[in-house]
């Protein structure tokens, strides 16, 4: 939250008091001066003797001259309060600063020059401008910043690139916070430490800036990590939905969480979100990252930080395993065709098997491919798909427990189907050798196989046009029986 500086100025209702006190005093101070000018000409001739210069004429007038001017002022500042502050804010209409401040000037000068020419009918003002090449000189030179801010400021109002409430960020120092005023000389932004940076218009005009409209879906990114053995899909449902619940993140767009980089001391993401009001983005940066730290807690995830992991190798090829055995054998254990067969063998076939980890919508097995092993669904879910005309029919979805990729298995050929994991998706492959082993202890197995792979066929047949689809499971028992060298 910006806490706004508190502003020094009286309030309404004393500003109108003192402004009218200061007007009566001014106004009484020109009436009696305008009364007495002529006495107060004769005692300043009287005392200034003869042909004095300047005369005592020209010093009566140029009292006058500033008395009306006070006097001017004044009444230009009651013109501004009444036009702008009144009759504007009947329309609800703000007029920008910019536009007072013309108005302010413009009036003036055109009542200062009124009042000159009145005072002074000798002197013709236009000459006075335009043949004194040195006042020319003089001025330009003085107004030559002033001017540049001026118009600067004009083409700021014309363009208008941002607004007041707008966050912003201007140059190369990169000064960042809310617009507060621009003014005919400068913009004035307040940081998000509370100090208020004033920035010439013309060097605003000169820098790139940066514009986060108040009333635009403005996005931040936030930047955190994770340990390489933390799943990504895990990782980034679970900052979603963290993310998403936090105050100040927009509910229009759901954040996006994304991988940026596989860094030296583990993987790197970063979440985008939008925020309904930008002026609070470090409240709610802090808040994300208060957020994910809280989620990774309750999800058993860890930020990874720098460390050397020492692998000490003990096992080689396939029989290198994440995780414990025991669930490998108790997740075979319950698969329907693997029931026949006793703890030592579970075991055994456990041991061969080798897990693989897969991302939502990764292929596990592409159709036509060649394969010499089986899989079982370890955790998740997977979809087995044909292409029909070039588009993909699903025929299955399996879930944990079940296996696939038994066909090119046992018969030799190619991968009939696709399979692709639905969700993050852990199976347990199983190889050629390891089955064979099964079989030639368990030859009753091949037989229920056998039943399981003819439903299967004739679930494709249905979808596709394949002939090799429509074998029946005495057919497959015996493909099965020659392609391992069993007993027929
Ligand atoms: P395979 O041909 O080796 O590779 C694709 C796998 O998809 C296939 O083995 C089967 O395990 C599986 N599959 C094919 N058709 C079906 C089906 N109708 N129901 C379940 N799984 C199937």
């Amino acid at each position: 939250m910006i806490k706004r500086a508190p502003v020094s100025s009286p309030r309404l209702t004393n500003k109108i008091a003192l402004f009218l006190f200061a007007s009566a005093t001014a106004l009484l101070a020109t009436y009696v001066f305008w009364s007495f000018s002529g006495d107060v000409k004769a005692l300043l001739e009287h005392r200034m003797g003869a042909n004095p210069s300047p005369s005592a004429g020209t010093i009566v007038n140029i009292v006058k001259l500033l008395l009306v001017g006070i006097v001017g002022y004044l009444f230009v500042r009651a013109l501004n309060f009444i036009f702008f502050a009144l009759a504007f804010r009947l329309k609800r209409i703000d007029a920008p600063t910019l536009i007072r401040n013309i108005f302010t000037i413009v009036a003036f000068t055109v009542l200062f020059l009124i009042a000159f020419t009145f005072l002074f009918p000798e002197v013709n003002l236009g000459a006075l401008f335009t043949t004194s090449a040195i006042f020319g000189v003089i001025l330009g030179l003085a107004l030559q910043d002033t001017l540049g801010n001026f118009f600067a400021g004009i083409s700021l109002q014309a363009d208008r690139p941002f607004q007041v409430g707008d966050v912003i960020t201007v140059g190369a120092q990169r000064h960042t916070g809310v617009v507060e005023e621009i003014s005919w000389r400068a913009i004035k932004i307040r940081t998000f430490t509370n100090h208020v940076v004033l920035i010439a218009n013309s060097n605003a005009a000169r820098e790139p800036i940066e514009v986060c409209p108040r009333d635009n879906l403005n996005a931040r990114l936030v930047f955190f990590n994770t340990l390489y053995t933390d799943s990504p899909a895990k990782t980034i449902h679970v900052v979603r939905e963290a993310v998403r619940e936090a105050d100040n993140v927009s509910e229009r767009v759901a954040p996006i969480v994304r991988i940026r980089n596989l860094g030296d001391n583990g993987v790197d993401y970063e979440v985008k979100y939008w925020l309904d009001d930008y002026a609070k983005y470090n409240d709610t940066d802090a808040l994300i990252r208060q957020r994910i730290w809280y989620a990774f807690r309750r999800a058993g995830l860890n930020f990874a930080y720098p460390t050397r992991t020492l692998f000490v190798e003990r096992r080689r090829g396939a029989e290198v395993r994440d995780g414990d055995g025991s669930a490998i054998a108790e997740r075979l254990s319950a698969v329907d065709i693997f029931a026949p067969l006793s703890a030592d063998e579970i075991t055994v076939l456990a041991q061969a098997a080798v897990s693989h980890i897969f991302a939502p919508s990764e292929t596990v097995i592409r159709a036509g491919d060649p394969g010499s092993s089986m899989f079982v669904v370890h955790k998740g879910r997977v979809r087995v798909q044909v292409s029909e005309n070039g588009r993909a029919r699903t025929v299955a979805t399996l879930n944990e427990g079940d296996f696939f990729g038994e066909m090119a298995l046992f018969t030799g050929e190619p991968r009939t189907a696709n399979v692709l994991a639905l969700e993050e998706t852990e199976v347990l492959e199983i190889g050629h050798a390891a089955m064979k082993r099964v079989f030639d202890t368990n030859p009753d197995l091949v037989e229920s196989l056998s039943f399981i792979m003819a439903e299967r066929r004739q679930g494709l047949a249905s979808q596709t046009d394949s002939p090799a689809t429509t074998q029946d499971s005495s057919g497959i028992l015996s493909s099965i029986k020659r392609f391992f060298g069993l007993h027929q």
